[in-house]
């Protein structure tokens, strides 16, 4: 695919009350990293969606469990406490810091669930299928692992109400929590799916049997959602013809016809299309177009984001096309943070591990890096709103002052703000070049350290009297206004533990003028209070230091 500005996939387009930039959406991805006990969404998922934010680009949250009843899944978040709402609010906050936007997916695992999730209750669904938990292949995540699925019961048709209720509040808490929208789950197999597909919905009440019947809760749940939000700022998800978790029906499009009908009155947002060639998060058939979409289209009147199994050319056919308005990427979103905007310039994607989907670490979760960092490249980024201003960093400063002149010098100077960093210590600590190293540092820098004497010359007389082959090796390094901070190691330093270093530069005129530093003896395994490395992934023994 070639890489045009001209595609589709990059036009703006208005999903109900938003207008967004791109058309390539993150698809709700459970990925079990909330803080335990509580729920609570935290720094780490804060990083990981904050790294997945585009400028005008869209992202459903993971499945966001409602409220305990609904509650199937160790390590998936909540919406259902204040201390969720605040974690969330976090996450919001960030994402509308990049100019993204947020929905909030809402989940009710039904049947789908364990007694070691529900404070010892039983699992309620549509109806008593003991096949589902008798079956090999559904799984629970639990506080102790991964369980087979605890025999559920029916729910009472007494209990609906409370049900609504619980997504209603939900929605309520998704308004405070700060986000743009919410998207009601009713795919792969937990609550709302159930109650549509027959094979697990043999009610003979108001919500089983007939099609209209079927539909009833989901119908009534969007009603409800929609009475806090308005329809404009509501998407509903749903998989026709899906399979995952045991779903069957013996007539889905009969069925999602119906639902997609009804639910054009609503005005919603966005339906939210999963393609039946993937099941939950497998591609089961291969090549397979856009059925669902395509059939769907020609019945919602309203914006269709269309997901499952697409790679961007079919992503751009099926916008193009006209069947779907937008495309949710997932597995490719778990691994390329910077998805569109690899889209968008026609990057090479790289892979996702299947083994770190569920865990609950950053590894596979936040340290895939993006293009730039894989790579070193220096790219403009096309949606990264800050970078766009002149001035923000002050290597950047307006063309009037002699800065650039276009965005994408402004991104190129941003760049080049870290790129200068690395290769000033680098001379310095590495080369001991003290000659080429002074072309770095400023004649009036400023050092705010414990340890190193006032000025430029203090920092290169430590240096000097440092044994000859120090080695300074670079890891994280951010840049933000006139500030780039950079996180290291040095190792050969003359101790027997290597030293690891926080530097925060600000940079004037392409030059270091100021600079704050924390430096300590880097932790062993034995002496980590967390257990984790202070730098890269692994520990290095006092002795190999
Ligand atoms: C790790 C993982 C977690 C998922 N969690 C959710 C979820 O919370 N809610 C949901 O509706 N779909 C979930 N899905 C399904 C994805 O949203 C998406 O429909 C599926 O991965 C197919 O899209 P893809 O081919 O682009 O990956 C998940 C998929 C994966 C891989």
């Amino acid at each position: 695919m070639t890489a045009s500005a001209d595609r589709k996939l990059f036009s703006p387009v208005q999903i109900g009350a938003i207008t967004l930039q791109h058309r390539v959406v993150m698809s709700p991805l459970t990925r079990s990293r909330s803080e335990q006990p509580g729920d609570v969404p935290g720094p780490l998922m804060l990083e990981y969606y904050s790294q997945r934010a585009s400028e005008g680009g869209l992202i459903v949250t993971e499945a966001t469990t409602i409220a305990i009843a609904g509650r199937g899944w160790y390590g998936a978040p909540g919406l259902y406490s204040d201390a969720q709402v605040a974690g969330w609010r976090k996450i919001v906050d960030a994402v509308h810091a990049k100019g993204g936007f947020l929905f909030s997916q809402l989940w009710h695992t039904g049947r789908s669930s364990h007694v070691d999730m529900r404070d010892g209750a039983q699992p309620a669904g549509p109806s008593v299928v003991p096949s589902y938990w008798l079956n090999a292949e559904p799984v629970i995540s639990t506080p102790t692992g991964w369980k087979k699925p605890s025999p559920h019961r029916a729910i009472e048709i007494a209990e609906i109400p409370g049900i609504i209720e619980d997504y209603r509040k939900a929605a309520e808490r998704a308004k405070a929590a700060g986000f743009d929208g919410v998207e009601v789950h009713s795919a792969n197999g937990y609550l709302l799916d159930e109650f549509l597909q027959d094979g697990s919905n043999h009610r003979t009440d108001a919500y089983g049997g007939v099609i209209e019947n079927r539909a009833r809760l989901l119908l009534e749940v969007t009603e409800a959602v929609v009475s806090v939000w308005g329809g404009d700022r509501v998407g509903v998800r749903i998989g026709p013809g899906g399979t995952w978790n045991q779903m069957s029906d013996s007539s889905p499009d009969a069925l999602f016809d119906y639902v997609a009908a009804q639910l054009n009155r609503f005005g919603l947002a966005y339906l939210h299309i999963v393609e039946p060639r993937v099941k939950g998060n497998v591609v089961i058939v291969e090549g397979q177009d856009p059925i669902a979409t395509e059939r769907l289209r020609k019945i919602f009147k309203g914006k269709i984001i269309s997901a499952g199994g697409y790679e961007p050319d079919t992503a751009e056919t099926a916008v193009e096309k006209g069947d779907a308005d937008a495309v949710a990427f997932g597995r490719h979103f778990i691994s390329n943070p910077d998805l569109p905007k690899r889209i968008k310039l026609g990057l090479p994607l790289s892979d996702y591990d299947r083994k770190t989907f569920y865990t609950f670490e950053a590894r596979g979760y936040t340290d895939y890096p993006s293009y730039d960092r894989q790579s070193g490249a220096v790219l403009a980024d096309p949606f990264c709103p800050q970078l766009h201003k002149p001035a923000f960093y002050l290597d950047c400063r307006p063309e009037a002052d002699g800065g650039p002149s276009s965005a994408s010098d402004v991104v190129r100077c941003a760049a080049k703000n870290k790129a200068l960093v690395l290769e000033a210590f680098d001379t310095l600590f590495n080369k001991r070049d003290y000659a080429a190293a002074e072309r770095f540092w400023s004649p009036h820098y400023i050092q705010h350290s414990a340890h190193i004497a006032p000025g430029r010359d203090g920092l290169f007389n430590l240096v000097k009297s440092a044994p000859p082959n120090l080695k300074y090796e670079p890891g994280a390094i951010v840049a933000e206004n006139d500030f780039v901070m950079v996180h290291g190691r040095f190792s050969n330093n003359g101790r027997p533990v290597s030293w690891i270093a926080a530097d925060i530069l600000r940079i004037k005129d392409g030059v270091l003028v100021e600079h704050w530093d924390v430096l300590q003896d880097e932790a062993t395994h034995e002496s980590s209070k967390s257990g984790l490395p202070m730098f890269g992934e692994t520990f290095v023994s006092a002795a190999s230091a």
